[in-house]
């Protein structure tokens, strides 16, 4: 067992204060994400809309602050008029982005329903792919005027009296994409000024209005950096958040690589605040530009044909067949067992180890990033056509929610041992630099005054060693632990599953020493850790 380990904090050293929208998630209608899944109008919980109780009610318990809607790629074709109103008036559209019908029987209205019914802040995406300024100017009016106009009364006739809670709006999703419907791929010129535009009007409309721009998307295009560069002088004065993208792929089977996760994003997050901080710098600009991660992901990939090499020369042939795996139409409330979320995913544990890893970098620099949107957040809530279970990955999620998200985050100091991982390209997507010296520990922290706590979350993404580990917390002064729990399982193939709901759960670690605020643990192998102290 190792013994050498160490993570340090000091109560000065904050990387700013935390945004409860860092922990949010993502909500989009490809496949059975909602129609057949959050939505199911035959289910014996349906709501008044459809939705299903039993899910929602898991979605509240898990407390997610913040969820980023209805997409997505899909936003870009969606007409938002055509969801509203009587359902038998609603048309159904082919939906290009993932190739399948949209009946809009979920439209507008019922998107930010279910959000103030499970008590999240949707973060609302405008369609600035088809969708014109005209539509966005009413979009606004409609979702947030409170009445005698024509758009704000056909919301209360609609049977929504108040205007919806939305206060962050997002222009956009991946406009650099070539695969996105109505790509600005070609100009990003015509998409800065088209989102400053929009996002005065919309800011007009509704005075506490923010707005998020899109900026690259994977820095696999060819665009990438001189896109953030050019759509930022447009319209830096005017939106609040750069818009980033991020999927982490690894060859199946490569833990390394897969739990790199974090570093990877964490190199392409850095070059992006960058790339803000010179064009504040050029224009002159008071305001620092904040950061919305609005959605990132994990997956293991076999190895496809690569025909391009590194720096994101993706011949446009590669795009043809993008989204052409769903095949349309669907039955609205049946699972589709090859539509769920959970397709693709070999290990629920390895998934939430990664995906927390990245959630803590993000926390790191909660200075700079407000926003952060785990793609599958919402499916660490298991369900099959009857029931809801709590998958692996919802407990770390559910801790970093509860205690991560409060007060101001700190900056480790590790050492620890080191592991480097060597370049890949799995196709033209998915390629991924040489890391060299990854730390086996992670490691965030949020201190929280108004509690006066001090929760320290850890990942020891060794594979084969538990890491004894000296948690220096002395600069706090007097200080007690409340509980050290931690998520880990031998068996990285075992899933909770609706017969079997508690596989894996966390477990209270009670051999975990504090003596003169140095706190001495053992992480195991491939675990999540959070230890929480109070302040005396
Ligand atoms: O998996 C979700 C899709 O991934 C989103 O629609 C898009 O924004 C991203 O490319």
């Amino acid at each position: 067992m190792e013994n050498r380990n160490k993570i340090f904090f000091h109560p000065a050293y904050t990387a700013g204060r935390i945004d409860r929208r860092l922990f949010g998630a993502f909500l989009e209608p490809i496949g059975n994400w909602v129609y057949g899944g959050i939505w199911n109008n035959e289910h014996p919980t349906a709501d008044e809309y459809g939705f299903r109780k039993d899910i929602m009610d898991m979605t509240r318990e898990l407390g997610v602050p913040a969820v980023r809607l209805p997409g997505g790629n899909f936003t870009s074709g969606w007409n938002w008029k055509d969801s509203i109103g009587p359902r038998e008036n609603r048309r159904t559209h082919l939906e290009l982005a993932w190739r399948q019908y949209e009946t809009n029987d979920i439209g507008h209205d019922e998107y930010l329903a279910w959000a103030k019914s499970v008590g999240t802040d949707p973060l609302y995406t405008v369609n600035l792919g088809t969708g014109t300024v005209e539509d966005a100017q009413y979009l606004a009016e409609y979702t947030r005027h409170p009445g005698g106009t024509y758009w704000s009364d056909l919301r209360r006739k609609n049977g929504f009296e108040k205007p919806h809670e939305v206060h962050t709006w997002c222009l956009g999703n991946e406009m650099d994409g070539p695969w996105q419907i109505h790509s600005w791929e070609k100009d990003p010129k015509g998409y800065g000024v088209k989102s400053n535009e929009i996002s005065k009007m919309i800011k007009w409309v509704d005075p506490t209005a923010e707005t998020v721009v899109c900026g690259t998307s994977t820095p696999h295009n060819r665009s990438y950096l001189s896109w953030d560069l050019t759509v930022l002088e447009q319209c830096y004065e005017t939106v609040d958040y750069l818009s980033l993208h991020y999927y982490h792929p690894a060859l199946t089977g490569d833990l390394k690589a897969y739990l790199s996760a974090s570093d990877v994003c964490e190199d392409f997050l850095i070059r992006e605040i960058a790339a803000c901080d010179v064009m504040q710098g050029m224009l002159r600009e008071p305001r620092p530009l904040m950061i919305a991660f609005d959605e990132y992901g994990v997956s293991f990939r076999k190895q496809e044909k690569t025909t391009v090499g590194r720096a994101g020369n993706i011949d446009h042939s590669a795009y043809s067949e993008f989204g052409s795996r769903l095949k349309q139409p669907f039955k609205h409330n049946s699972l589709h067992p090859s539509q769920t979320r959970n397709d693709g995913v070999e290990s629920e544990m390895l998934e939430s180890l990664a995906l927390c890893s990245i959630l803590m970098m993000l926390m790191r620099h909660a200075d700079r990033v407000k926003i952060g949107c785990m793609t599958p957040g919402l499916f660490v809530i298991g369900h099959n056509e009857e029931k809801v279970w709590k998958r692996v990955g919802y407990y770390a999620y559910e801790m970093l929610i509860r205690y991560g998200s409060r007060g101001f985050s700190l900056t480790p100091s590790i050492s620890c041992g080191t592991y480097d991982t060597d370049g890949y390209n799995i196709d033209d997507f998915s390629q991924v630099p040489a890391q060299e010296g990854l730390k086996y520990l992670e490691s965030s922290a949020s201190l929280d005054p108004a509690s006066r706590e001090l929760s320290v979350f850890v990942i020891n993404r060794s594979c084969d060693q538990d890491l004894e580990t000296q948690l220096d917390l002395t600069s706090f002064g007097d200080l007690s632990l409340i509980e050290h729990k931690s998520v880990y399982t031998d068996d990285l193939s075992v899933c909770n599953t609706a017969e079997n709901p508690e596989c894996v759960v966390p477990k209270k670690i009670e051999n975990t020493k504090l003596s003169s605020g140095v706190a001495t643990a053992v992480f195991k192998k491939l675990s999540f850790n959070m230890l929480r102290f109070r302040l005396n």
